[in-house]
Order: C-alpha cells, then structure tokens, then sequence
C-alpha cells in the first residue's frame, strides 16, 4: 500500500512513517518542516526505496494537487497540524490556517485525486485527531470519552482540531469521499519535541532547572505510548471501517503531579543526583487559561472492531522514553534553540 503521510517529520507522524515502511508499505512524507520539525526522525528509513520525502505547506493547493499526481497514493493518513496548546493561545491564527484551512485543502486535493482515478471504493481519508475536541471530563472515573461524546473544544487548538473533524465528515456525507476518524488522548515517547510536558520534565531534571507543574498538577490525562498510536493508526487505515471514528487511549490516566513524580522516581534510579530526588525541583507554576481539568478515552471500539491492544504498560513506555533521552542528547541539544522552546508560552489570556 502507498500511503501519504502529512506531518510525518513530527512526533507522532515520524513514529506512523518508520512503522509503516518497517511494515512494507511505500511512504510518501509530506511536510512544511515548521519548528516541530525535525527530520532525523525519518532518518532510520530516509534510505528507504519504500520512502520519499515532499516539503510542501497544506496551505497550499496547487502544491498538494501536485503531491498527489507525482505519487498517486492508495490512502492518505493525515496528521499535519499545529499541536501545542500554549502557543494555541499566544496565536491561534496559525492552528486556523493550518488546522482547518490546511485540512480543507487536503480533502479537496484528496477529493479531486480520488474522483480522477474513479473514485476507488479502497481510497482513504484517514484523519488523526485528538481526545481534546470532547473537553474536559469530571474527576467521576466511571465517565470517559466515547465516539458518541459531543463536541466541546475549549482552546483554540481543540477546537481548530475540532473544525477539521467536522469538516472530515461533511466530506464523507456530502462527497462521499471514504474517510476513517481516529481521537486519541495523549502520546509520549521517543521522538517527542522538547516543549511539551513529559521531555520538558526529563531535560529540566538533568539541567538542573526547575520542573514546571501547571497549576496544582491534578489536571488528569491519559497517557499513550507513541508506538502503539502509530500501530492503531495503520490498523485504522487499513481496516477500519468506512465514516466510522475511533478513540485510541492507553487507559493510563494520571495527575500531571502523579506523572512526573513517576519521572523522577525513574530518574533517580537511572541517574542518582549526588544528593536528594528530581522531585525535590518541582516548582508549582501559574495555570494554563482554561486548562482542561480531566481526559479519559474509552477505547473499547478499537479493541472491540478492530483488535487493537497497546503492547506496553505506562511504566514501560515511561521507562524507555527516559532511557531515549538519555541515549539521545544529540537529537533534542539543538531542538531546546528553536524560537519558543524552554519559555513559558500561553499565559497571556
Ligand atoms: N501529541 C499528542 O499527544 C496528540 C494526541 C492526539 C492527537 N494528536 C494529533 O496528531 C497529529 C500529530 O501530532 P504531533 O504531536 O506529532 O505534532 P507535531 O507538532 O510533533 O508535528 C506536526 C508536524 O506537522 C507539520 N506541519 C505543521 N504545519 C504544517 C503545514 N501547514 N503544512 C505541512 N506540515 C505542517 C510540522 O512540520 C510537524 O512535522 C496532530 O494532528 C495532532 O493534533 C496529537
């Protein structure tokens, strides 16, 4: 299978390419390279005659017609997108071009392709998404997202990811292009661009800095590894069924305060400081404007319909995200001088 990969030199589109072209599949990259950038994610499969790599901006039409007359995919698994919800709120215009607009111009593009080739019943829209278009939870552990849980974005990235979703399956309902949703809560692990929280907390520990907890950290998410995200997302693709939206989540729901107290305790087995714990540098900081208190997915339809476990525990995942970046300084040292990295953003409102 050919698939289009759009963000694939991020986080989660980087882990999506290396496991697809492990897998056999031909990988097409498409890419604005923006800050979060960062192509030596890629570079285990650069080489790759399964690979190829397009510096094209989703903003831009003619360029996407462009990409998909040169490498007529079979799908497209669209991840391209704004992502950071503190600069969401120091400049939302971006996350409105690229996540709204930029998916626009994706369906279009897809659209025209797709009705070119005579509309292949096989073709694909697969646009990936996030836990956070559902809003915020109450602290009831009974209550989780589910596929059927209404819209209420309630940052400026929610809801420019929240806008695309609808905009997805307008495109099926109207155009009838087949396109698949996924939601899922939040990824770490390998890869991860040093300005969000878990690298934020391992790479302020080893600086000796202070480690930033929002508000009085009893905002409450549900942590995935980034590896069994991609391996749902290929599952997705190729077998999820048409119109149909899936929420992905590891069932891992801790306390911001929980998580990186959990960091630390890794830490301080891996590395010993010559006295006392990681801990003892959390620092209590001012609030996110309208942090959302709790997110939980209810994955059983995933699970259910298409098979799809996680292969690790959160400890595990934790344990080998803290062991990468241990092994892996050269890769995030020159990411930490990119604009906006290591300063408190999103407290403007
Ligand atoms: N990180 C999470 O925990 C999480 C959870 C659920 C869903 N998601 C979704 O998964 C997707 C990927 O998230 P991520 O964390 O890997 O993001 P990321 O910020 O690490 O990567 C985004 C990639 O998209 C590219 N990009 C941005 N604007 C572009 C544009 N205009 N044209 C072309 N490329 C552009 C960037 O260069 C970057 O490579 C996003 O759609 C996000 O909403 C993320």
């Amino acid at each position: 299978m050919k698939i289009l990969v759009t963000g694939g030199a991020g986080f989660i589109g980087s882990a999506v390419v290396r496991l697809a072209v492990q897998r056999g599949h031909a990988v097409v990259n498409v890419d604005a390279l923006t800050y979060a950038a960062c192509l030596d994610n890629v570079a285990s499969v650069a080489d790759s005659p399964l690979y190829a790599f397009e510096q094209a901006d989703i903003r831009d039409r003619a360029a996407l017609d462009a990409v998909f007359d040169r490498h007529q995919p079979d799908v497209v698994m669209h991840l391209a997108a704004e992502s950071h919800v503190d600069r969401s709120i120091d400049g939302p215009g971006d996350f409105v071009e690229t996540n709204i607009t930029g998916t626009y111009n994706m369906l279009e593009a897809a659209r025209a392709y797709w009705t070119r080739r005579g509309k292949p019943d096989a073709f694909r829209f697969h646009h990936i998404s996030t836990d956070e278009v559902f809003g915020s939870l109450p602290a009831d552990p009974t209550v989780k997202f589910t596929e059927d849980t209404p819209y209420d974005p309630r940052s400026p990235y929610s809801a420019s990811k929240a806008a695309s979703d609808h905009l997805v399956r307008a495109w099926h309902e109207t155009y009838g292009l087949p396109v698949v949703l996924t939601n899922c809560s939040n990824n770490y692990g390998p890869f991860h661009f040093p300005e969000k929280l878990i690298p934020v907390i391992i790479l302020n520990a080893l600086a000796g800095k202070p480690l930033p907890i929002y508000g009085n950290g009893a905002n409450i998410r549900d942590w995935l590894f980034v590896e069994d995200h991609a391996d749902a997302l290929l599952l997705a693709v190729e077998k999820g069924a048409v119109g149909r939206s899936y929420n992905i989540g590891g069932e891992n729901e801790r306390t911001n305060l929980e998580l990186v107290k959990t960091l630390c305790a890794i830490l301080d087995r891996k590395l010993p400081k010559a006295s006392g714990s990681y801990a003892d540098q959390i620092t209590f900081v001012a609030d996110r404007p309208g942090h959302d208190a709790r997110y939980a997915i209810d994955p059983s339809r995933i699970r259910a319909e298409l098979g799809w476990a996680p292969s690790v525990t959160v400890e595990e995942g934790l344990e080998r995200t803290v062991d990468w970046y241990l092994a892996n300084e050269a890769w995030w040292r020159p990411l930490q001088a990119r604009a906006g990295v290591g300063v408190r953003l999103g407290v403007k409102a």
